[in-house]
């Protein structure tokens, strides 16, 4: 079983990053448009270009060439599920919400632009992930269009993203056991990881079986990524992390550190990673060899 292996695996995936990163950061810089009014452009491309790990993106185009999917439609699913990703990044940034002036190593956009803009640039960030999975030519055939876009609104919406926010809001100060926290992870962050796994998959055609095993690997991604994103804000300091460290436990949020203790914490970011090899192993795919090594980074990263 992948799960169990101990070995070094032999898979370059700075290598194999490297010229998707590109591609990505390309798309986004052509995309993300410089000329909206009133300086709204400037704030959309401060939130978006020149930061963050992209493992959205990376996730996207990782699980489409395991299923050999279309690179064009990957790419703009992977450019769209960035754009919501950083339009929550704006949001959760701002004094209504986390209230943090740091992210990414830079000012939070608020800080920067003020927070009415800040509000729209999240608005029109949204708004444009949608357009790039629209295209209005015939970029995309209308039912991957149309696949994706069911996909990237329900992990962003009431269900997803924005529910797990407002669960996040009201859980301040409470302390939640352990289903309730994992109901609040998967929603808030493992949603869009999951959701960027599906639309890499729902760029291709493959059967269900394989879909529903990629289905399994992203939820334990997406729920180890928001685990280890808790450690972190622990163990890490604010110039490695790039965003204000020990915020959590200074807002009194719940988190699998405040329930469970660092080590547990990490003991269990590390069997969900296991569960997410696993998922890959019954895939039956061929090559999952960048999806397999994004999963350990998720769990093994130090930012
Ligand atoms: C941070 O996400 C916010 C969470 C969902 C926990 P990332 O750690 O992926 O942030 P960037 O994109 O690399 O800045
Ligand atoms: C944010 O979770 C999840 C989002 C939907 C943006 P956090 O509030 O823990 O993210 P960080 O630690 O500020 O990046
Ligand atoms: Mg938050
Ligand atoms: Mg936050
Ligand atoms: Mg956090």
């Amino acid at each position: 079983m992948v799960a169990s292996m101990s070995t070094t695996p032999s898979f370059d995936l700075a290598s194999w990053s490297r010229t998707r990163l590109q591609q990505v950061e390309d798309a986004l810089g052509a995309w993300v448009p410089a000329d909206a009014p009133a300086g709204l452009g400037d704030a959309m491309r401060y939130a978006v270009l020149d930061g963050g790990k992209r493992l959205r993106p990376l996730l996207v185009l990782a699980a489409a060439e395991a299923v050999a999917g279309d690179a064009h439609a990957a790419l703009r699913a992977a450019c769209a599920v960035e754009l919501i990703h950083a339009y929550s990044l704006v949001h959760d940034d701002m004094p209504c919400m986390d209230n943090d002036v740091l992210r990414r190593g830079k000012p939070t956009v608020h800080v920067r632009f003020g927070e009415a803009q800040a509000l729209l640039a999240g608005d029109a960030l949204q708004a444009l992930a949608f357009e790039l999975l629209l295209p209005g030519d015939d970029a995309m055939p209308a039912a991957v269009s149309a696949g994706l876009c069911r996909l990237l609104a329900l992990a962003a919406g009431a269900q997803g993203m924005a529910g797990g926010q407002a669960i996040d809001l009201a859980s301040v100060g409470r302390a939640l056991d352990q289903a309730a926290l994992e109901n609040m992870h998967r929603k808030k962050t493992g949603a869009l990881l999951q959701a960027s796994v599906l639309m890499g998959a729902a760029s291709g055609q493959p059967p269900e079986g394989v879909t529903q095993t990629l289905a399994d690997y992203g939820a334990a991604l997406g729920l180890a990524f928001q685990v280890v994103d808790d450690v972190l804000d622990v163990v890490a300091d604010s110039a490695t992390l790039g965003k204000t460290a020990g915020k959590d436990a200074a807002s009194d949020k719940p988190t699998f550190v405040s329930l469970l203790g660092l080590d547990d914490a990490r003991a269990y970011a590390q069997r969900l990673m296991e569960r997410a090899l696993d998922a890959l192993s019954r895939s039956g795919l061929p090559d999952t060899q960048a999806l397999a090594a994004l999963a350990r980074q998720v769990v093994e990263r130090s930012f």
